[in-house]
């Protein structure tokens, strides 16, 4: 006898409940997964699976895991990501840890859910190169392994539908806090050295971070999940020509085309402009999370940073000039010691989890430390170009970062 749908829902396993790591609160997990979407184990298991088979692709030479390697924070330690037949694209593959907590997936905020990107991939012709949802259906369904692991799953036949859930539900598995820094605002004032303690001090004060990534209670990803405009792309393009060319090609609310060009073309460098069309958003990308950024370098959309020490220089000369940047943006004045210690707090936020890969990656970014190709010390300190007040150096002695107010005890679950 055919079961009848609600026969088969009431014979998949429920909904297992998910024990959260420090740093990462029930009630956001909450609003984070839709009550439709909590994963199932079977859900994880077949999406835990696709996400690492080659065979997704059409040569069966690149899977998920291929740009996002669990073992690294879910990255590939590539400035670009390169897909199928060595096709290298123009965006850096950023972390899949915790994104199931992001407002908006993509560096500029194309999909809406982690169901709507992980098809995406699949079908783009420089990452896994498949024809058609239709193709990837017939192939997996030519694999007996799965025309089971769905059953179990989804208690249905294989659709493309359900490729996208699945992935999706092992995504929603992938929470990644218990780092020093979240022992540290537990209580625990050992966790944390005296030069990270003072770079939290500075990333709340005369660092600016926090107005962008932003970290408290409600948002522990160290991201508004806004766009801005730092500066990143601005020496490569002229953004006002390029947007004009933009707008004679995309057809409006494809997002597959959107897709192709982000990655293959370079209307990439437009950012979130590629998606609202709204001038604004020129050159705009998504404030990225700082969770285990120890692990998940090179930096920015397009990798054009290696080490964070390349980062702070960029921050601290103001970025990039150009007629679309963040208001946010502004020299900051600090001095050699300051920038150590803020990138010695960045490297408090990487999950145990990932503690040995970041030990090999601290000594990598310290060898890198000599070159500095972004520094700017007289635009920084003022000496050159008009940059603005630079904010006062927090008095260490007086306060204790870890009673700031912004994320009060966090209980652990
Ligand atoms: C060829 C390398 C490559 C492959 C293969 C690949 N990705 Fe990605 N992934 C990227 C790049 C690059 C981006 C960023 C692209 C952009 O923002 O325009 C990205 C973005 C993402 C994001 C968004 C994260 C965020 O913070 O916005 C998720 C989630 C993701 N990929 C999951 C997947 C899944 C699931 C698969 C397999 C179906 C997959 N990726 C296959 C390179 C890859
Ligand atoms: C005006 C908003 C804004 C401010 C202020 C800001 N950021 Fe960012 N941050 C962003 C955006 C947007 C990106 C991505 C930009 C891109 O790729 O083009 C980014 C990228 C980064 C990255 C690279 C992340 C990755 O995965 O590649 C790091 C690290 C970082 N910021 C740290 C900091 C620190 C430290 C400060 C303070 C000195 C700071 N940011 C201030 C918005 C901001």
């Amino acid at each position: 006898m055919a079961m009848t749908p609600i026969l088969a829902m009431l014979l998949l396993a429920g909904p297992e409940p998910q024990k959260l790591p420090l740093g990462f609160r029930r009630e956001l997990w909450e609003i984070s997964v839709p009550v439709d979407r909590r994963p199932t184990a079977a859900q994880v298991a077949l999406g835990d699976k696709l996400f690492n088979d080659k065979r997704l692709s059409k040569d069966d030479s690149t899977s998920c895991a291929t740009c996002h390697d669990p073992k690294r924070a879910f990255t590939d330690g590539k400035a670009r990501a390169e897909g199928l037949k060595k096709q290298v694209g123009q965006r850096n593959s950023p972390t899949v840890a915790n994104a199931l907590f992001n407002a908006t997936q993509f560096w500029d905020g194309r999909a809406a859910t982690l169901e709507d990107q992980a098809v995406l991939p699949i079908t783009n012709p420089i990452e896994m190169g498949m024809d058609s949802g239709d193709e990837v259906v017939a192939k997996l369904k030519g694999l007996p392994e799965y025309v089971s692991a769905f059953k179990d799953a989804f208690g249905a036949d294989i659709s493309y539908e359900h490729v996208g859930r699945a992935l999706a539900a092992f995504e929603r598995k992938q929470v990644f806090g218990d780092s020093p820094f979240d022992r540290y605002l537990s209580g625990d004032a050992k966790a944390l050295d005296a030069s990270a303690k003072r770079g939290w001090m500075l990333f709340n004060s005369k660092a600016r971070c926090q107005s962008c990534h932003s970290g408290n209670a409600v948002a522990p990803l160290f991201s508004d999940a806004k766009f801005h405009n730092i500066g990143v792309a601005a020496h490569k393009q002229d953004f006002v020509q390029l947007a004009g060319e933009a707008l004679k090609v995309v057809r409006s609310g494809d997002q597959k085309q959107i897709d192709e060009l982000a990655l293959g073309s370079k209307f990439s460098e437009l950012g979130r402009f590629m998606v609202t069309k709204s001038e604004n958003d020129i050159g705009s990308f998504k404030t990225p999370t700082l969770r285990n950024i120890g692990v998940t370098g090179p930096y920015m959309h397009d990798g054009s940073f290696a080490t964070l020490w390349d980062v702070m220089d960029h921050y601290n000369k103001g970025g990039l000039a150009n007629p679309y940047l963040d208001g946010g943006m502004q020299r900051l004045g600090l001095t050699e010691a300051e920038i150590d210690d803020l990138v010695a707090f960045l490297f408090s936020l990487t999950s145990d989890t990932f503690a040995a890969v970041q030990k090999s990656e601290l000594a990598k970014q310290k060898a890198l430390k000599g070159k500095r190709p972004e520094r700017d010390t007289d635009s920084a300190t003022g000496k050159k170009n008009d940059l603005g007040d630079v904010g006062p150096t927090p008095d260490f002695a007086k306060k204790d970062p870890s009673n700031l107010g912004l994320y009060g005890p966090l209980p652990e679950h």
